[in-house]
């Protein structure tokens, strides 16, 4: 069998490559096939028969053949482990994974922890691009970092990803990053104007500082970032991710908590846009990081949702204008929209709120 029919995404050509960013960045792009060209439009495989998301561009969700790709083919892993692995194993198997420059992160489910290892060599094996593979973890701590165990390849946790034209050096024991936000940050890069001045509070080893930064410069436009971060070591990063990506004169780096930050009367009224990816607590810093944001400004703000259906986002969006009231500012949410699972029942969502005074 050289072709197989799937659900597939249907884009005019000029959204292809955000489409791709926007199907992986919520797992939802199927590896292994073939996507094509036709007649003006652009066909991604999709993973699940059905998209409950918010798609936020111009598409179909059709029906077609995709050619499998030869090195599907011979090297899928669950083809690789067919011979070692009986039928019922290989069908608990999750043959999707993260890729953070060449580190591999797999969850491995709980009936397979014992054949860890083999799956984690057979993943190297099926993917050249992967060196070293590790097991997923939580992120935990004031730093959320996972605390991550090397299960094959190289023994090291340090890798160069690479993300929306942007590099990033980082190490993922000692630093948060996560590949999933590609598509939002590229997004709010589209949205960031000529010399607005923008703050991104939760900086981690720079990749909204930076590829917001580094965006306005390819337009020959200009702008002044913020970025605040209190774990020494993503610092350190993001001051080589800074240099990495030639974008020192407008990014500058806090090394800070921003609860003391944001108090400074030096930023009050300074930023057009104040970003927030802190999931579990960005709600929380609505309040402080009101003090420096101008009227009509922008706050990205992120949270973890149960489900993915509509009923989540506007309980949130509620809660966000009632956060305003309570501070004596008057807050609309503009956008909301789910950005990628967060785990298997919860999701991520960005709600982009506009403050009127
Ligand atoms: C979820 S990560 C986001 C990192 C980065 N923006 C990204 O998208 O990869 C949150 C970051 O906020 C930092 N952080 C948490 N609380 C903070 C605080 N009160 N002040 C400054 N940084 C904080 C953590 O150290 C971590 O690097």
């Amino acid at each position: 069998m050289t072709k197989k029919k799937l659900n597939a995404l249907k884009v005019p050509i000029k959204f292809a490559q955000t489409a791709k960013l926007f199907l992986k960045e919520n797992n939802l792009l199927q590896t292994g096939f073939e996507q094509f060209a036709k007649n003006g439009f652009f066909y991604l495989p999709l993973v699940s028969n059905s998209i409950s998301l918010n798609i936020p561009f111009e598409h179909k969700i059709t029906s077609t053949s995709f050619q499998i790709t030869d090195k599907q083919k011979a090297q899928s892993l669950k083809n690789l482990l067919s011979k070692k692995f009986s039928p019922q194993n290989l069908s608990l198997l999750h043959s999707s994974y993260d890729l953070i420059g060449d580190i591999a992160i797999v969850s491995i489910p709980p009936k397979l922890k014992s054949k860890s290892k083999t799956i984690a060599n057979s993943l190297i094996k099926s993917n050249s691009r992967v060196k070293v593979v590790v097991q997923k973890s939580k992120f935990e701590g004031q730093f959320r970092i996972r605390g991550i165990k090397v299960l094959a390849g190289e023994n090291r946790t340090t890798a160069i990803h690479k993300e929306n034209g942007c590099v990033f050096y980082l190490d993922l024991n000692k630093v948060y990053f996560s590949s999933r936000l590609s598509f939002e940050r590229n997004r709010i890069c589209q949205l960031v104007k000529n010399d607005e001045n923008v703050m991104v509070i939760f900086a981690g080893v720079g990749p909204f500082a930076i590829e917001i930064a580094k965006h306005l410069k390819s337009l020959k436009q200009r702008c002044q970032v913020l970025a605040i971060e209190w774990n020494p070591d993503a610092c350190n990063y993001l001051l080589k991710n800074i240099k990495a990506n030639k974008v020192e004169e407008f990014v500058q780096v806090h090394s800070v908590d921003a609860n003391i930050f944001l108090k400074d009367k030096k930023y009050f009224k300074w930023a057009d846009r104040v970003i927030m990816p802190l999931l579990h607590q960005s709600l929380d810093f609505i309040p402080v990081a009101l003090n420096v944001c101008k009227k009509n400004s922008i706050i990205h703000a992120y949270a973890v949702i149960d489900g993915h259906d509509e009923s989540g986002l506007v309980k949130t969006s509620n809660e966000i204008v009632k956060i305003g009231l309570k501070n004596k500012r008057n807050l609309k949410v503009i956008s909301s929209r789910y950005c990628g699972a967060y785990s298997a029942k919860t999701n991520q969502a960005s709600f982009d709120i506009l403050v009127l005074d």
